[in-house]
C-alpha cells in the first residue's frame, strides 16, 4: 500500500465510527504531519507515513484479536466494542505525531565507510507530555468524545515497555485499568504484534 492509500483507509475507518469530533481530530491529525510522521526513528517503519501504517496495522491486529477472542470467550462483546477497537488503535500514538524530524545522518557501508543517509531525529518541544497520556490529551483537546476504557487502552498501550518506569501508585493504576478494561491489553497486544511481527525487520547490529 502507498501512502495515499493507507491515508484513505485509516480516515475512512475513523469516519466509519461516526464519532463526535472525528473531523476535528482529521484536520489535527493533518496539520501535526500525522500522515507524513514515521513511527519510529530508527526501528519499526521508520519511513515517512510509518506512523499511519503502524496505526492500521495496529486497526488490523485489533479488529482480528477482538473477532478471536469473542468467538472464544462471547461476553467480550460487552468490553471490546469494534468502535472502541477502532478509535483507540488508529489514535493510540498521536503522540508521535510532532516528535520526528527529518536530518542527515551518518552511517558506516558495507566496506567500512561513513556515509550520510536521511533519517529522523526526535525532538519532544512541541508539547513534552509522555507518550500515552500525550495522545489522549491530544485527541480531548481536538474535541473527540471517547469512552473511560478507551482513554484508559490509549494512556496505557505501552503497559510492559513503560512499567519499570513507573511509580508504585501509576502501577497500581495500571493494574486497576487492565483489570477494568480488557480493551487496555487487547490494544496493547496488537500494538506488540503489529511493531515486533508485521513490521519487523532485522535490525543491524
Ligand atoms: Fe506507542
Ligand atoms: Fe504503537
Amino acid at each position: 500500500m502507498n501512502i495515499k492509500e493507507i491515508k484513505d483507509e485509516f480516515i475512512s475507518l475513523l469516519k466509519s465510527t461516526a464519532r463526535e469530533g472525528i473531523d476535528y481530530v482529521i484536520e489535527d491529525l493533518e496539520k501535526l504531519g500525522f500522515f507524513e510522521a514515521p513511527a519510529s526513528s530508527k526501528h519499526h517503519l521508520d519511513c515517512e507515513g510509518g506512523l499511519a501504517a503502524h496505526s492500521l496495522n495496529v486497526c488490523k491486529a485489533g479488529l482480528m484479536l477482538r473477532e478471536q477472542m469473542i468467538a472464544m470467550k462471547p461476553e467480550m462483546k460487552d468490553y471490546m466494542p469494534k468502535n472502541s477497537v477502532i478509535i483507540a488503535s488508529l489514535l493510540h500514538d498521536v503522540c508521535k505525531a510532532d516528535i520526528y524530524k527529518k536530518a542527515v545522518k551518518k552511517r558506516k557501508n558495507s566496506y567500512g565507510n561513513w556515509e550520510d543517509y536521511d533519517g529522523y531525529d526526535v525532538d519532544y518541544s512541541n508539547f513534552p507530555m509522555g507518550h500515552g497520556e500525550k495522545s489522549v490529551i491530544v485527541l480531548l483537546l481536538s474535541g473527540l468524545e471517547m469512552t473511560d476504557d478507551e482513554m484508559l487502552a490509549i494512556r496505557w498501550h505501552m503497559t510492559a515497555w513503560d512499567l519499570p518506569f513507573q511509580s508504585a501508585e501509576l502501577k497500581n493504576c495500571l493494574n486497576t485499568a487492565r483489570n477494568k478494561s480488557p480493551l487496555c491489553s487487547l490494544i496493547q497486544s496488537a500494538d506488540t504484534i503489529a511493531a515486533n511481527i508485521l513490521e519487523w525487520k532485522k535490525e543491524e547490529e
